[in-house]
């Protein structure tokens, strides 16, 4: 039931993000500039949390633009309506939506879709990764300098010792190609699915990472923070990898 209602709710909020794309909703800005929220993001939130509290009135909620729904529940469950709400005002069809179950504080299932390219990856702890029902592996590149990358940068810049920017010359002066499509749910689910070797960003939120982390883990890959230690959604830092350019794209990061 948990699984069936996860889907469900991706699916068909999934389907509302496509129907309302270049509809001339209504946008608004949140803290810093073009950090936006569009009147889908909050329609798509509010479908999303009446199908899991028709199933599960008693369970926990963190969602973007809700906040907390708190509860003494064991299970909680972490959305993002739009992941990609930039794109998706843009009319950009890299947008998703992102929802993660955890169990105990652990991440247990995730599903993140993408209704433009009919995208559907779904992750359950312990049991694998799978793209519309096909199971999805991380790839095998060693060799950090000869991977495809991808990162996301904060709406507000962090002008830190190894912030976005420092870190981002450090890949493409070597001429490491480093993408950008402004979802980091997809970006995760990417690496998992082997099209990208690895993913990091410097500050993302629990309902950015919760489901593509567990995806990118169950895919074969490594998810960390920028110290290596085993990835928590509640701290801000992500490198999510293949594995095996991992240590490596650390040192890089951190400038080592
Ligand atoms: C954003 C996207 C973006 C990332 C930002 C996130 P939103 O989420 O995931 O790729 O760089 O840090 O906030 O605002 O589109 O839900
Ligand atoms: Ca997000
Ligand atoms: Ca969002």
């Amino acid at each position: 039931m948990l699984k069936a209602t996860l889907i469900k709710a991706a699916t068909e909020a999934g389907k509302l993000m496509k129907s309302r794309m270049n509809t001339g909703f209504s946008i608004e800005n949140k803290e810093g500039i073009n950090n936006l929220v569009t009147e889908v993001d909050v329609a798509c939130e509010k479908l999303i949390m009446d199908i899991i509290q028709t199933e599960f009135p008693d369970h926990f909620i963190l969602s973007e633009e809700t906040g907390e729904v708190k509860t003494d529940s064991e299970f909680k469950w972490i959305i993002d309506p739009i992941d990609g709400t930039v794109n998706f005002a843009h009319g950009i069809p890299i947008c998703c939506v992102s929802i993660g179950l955890e169990k105990n504080g652990k991440v247990l299932m995730g599903a993140v879709y993408n209704p433009f390219l009919d995208e559907f990856f779904f992750a359950e702890k312990g049991k694998g990764a799978t793209l519309n029902g096909t199971p999805i592996s991380v790839t095998q590149k060693n060799d950090v300098y000869a991977s495809c990358l991808v990162t996301g940068f904060p709406y507000s810049y962090l002008d830190s010792e190894n912030g976005p920017l420092e870190v981002f010359g450090r890949l493409i002066r070597k001429g490491v190609p480093v993408r950008r499509l402004g979802s980091a749910a997809i970006d995760l689910c990417w690496v998992a699915a082997g099209r990208f070797d690895g993913f990091y960003e410097h500050k993302l939120n629990a309902w950015d990472s919760a489901a593509g982390f567990l995806m990118v883990e169950e895919a074969g890959g490594k998810v960390t923070d920028f110290e290596g230690n085993p990835y928590s959604l509640y701290q801000p830092h992500i490198v999510a990898t293949n594995g095996k350019i991992h240590d490596p794209l650390l040192d890089i990061i951190n400038n080592r």
